[in-house]
């Protein structure tokens, strides 16, 4: 099993100086956290996509791990999230069959969701990907705000990462190229079926100054 850490994103939303993977959380890289969780769920390969600018201070972080015998390498990301899992896929070896794409801004996801997701691959699904219920009632809206649409709040999940699909699959979505916010919508686009799993509130995508309080809380509360 492989898995590609996409940590590219500039995170201007987060607003501060640096982009949002290298922002520290509790004295330790947003990345570093990301990668120790990925690294529990014992996988093969990892291979880590940062901005061009910050390929060697990756390296270094990775350098500082127990990798466990997993083949590890960063690669540069592209202006979109797309274009850095595509850029993660191709760095991937020929080995894996399996495959995760995970936030790097996901980085308390606990170990249990990544197994939840390879559980689902393992019994033969094409995709799985952890969700929670959302607790808002969400309308579809038009262009001027009048609403066109509420579905019903008990069929919505939120979806979060790690994402989990059968390698050639996925790499079949992306080179399809539709644009998407994340890689299930490429993979149902495509037909194959993706099943949702459990998820967990403290796989929450560190976006916000507010999200980035929330996480340093989540990490001092006992487990
Ligand atoms: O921007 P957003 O919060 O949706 O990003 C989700 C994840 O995708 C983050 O971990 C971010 O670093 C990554 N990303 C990326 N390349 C981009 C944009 C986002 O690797 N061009």
């Amino acid at each position: 099993m492989g898995v590609v850490v996409v940590a590219a994103g500039s995170g201007t939303r987060l607003g501060a100086e640096r982009p949002k993977a290298f922002v520290e959380l509790a004295g330790v890289t947003i990345l570093e956290h990301a990668l120790r969780g990925v690294l529990a769920a014992r996988p093969g390969e990892v291979v880590v996509v940062v901005p061009r600018e910050l390929v060697d201070e990756a390296r270094s972080i990775v350098a500082g791990l127990d990798l466990s015998g997993a083949r590890a390498v960063v690669v540069p990301g592209g202006a979109k999230r797309s274009e850095s899992v595509s850029a993660g896929l191709a760095a991937l070896s020929d080995r894996v069959e399996r495959v995760l794409v995970h936030d790097a801004a996901r980085c308390l996801t606990p170990v249990a969701v990544f197994e939840r997701v390879l559980a689902a691959l393992a019994a033969g699904v094409a995709g799985a990907v952890p969700g929670v219920a959302v607790v808002d009632t969400v309308k579809v809206v038009d262009a001027g705000g009048l609403i066109v649409d509420t579905p019903l709040r008990e069929s919505l999940r939120a979806v979060q990462t790690p994402q989990g699909f059968v390698r050639s699959v996925l790499t079949a979505a992306h080179a399809a190229g539709a644009a998407a916010t994340d890689d299930a919508a490429l993979v149902e686009a495509l037909g194959h079926d993706v099943l949702v799993v459990e998820g967990d509130h403290r796989a929450l995508k560190v976006t916000t100054p507010d999200d980035l309080a929330r996480a340093e809380r989540l990490l001092t509360a006992s487990p």
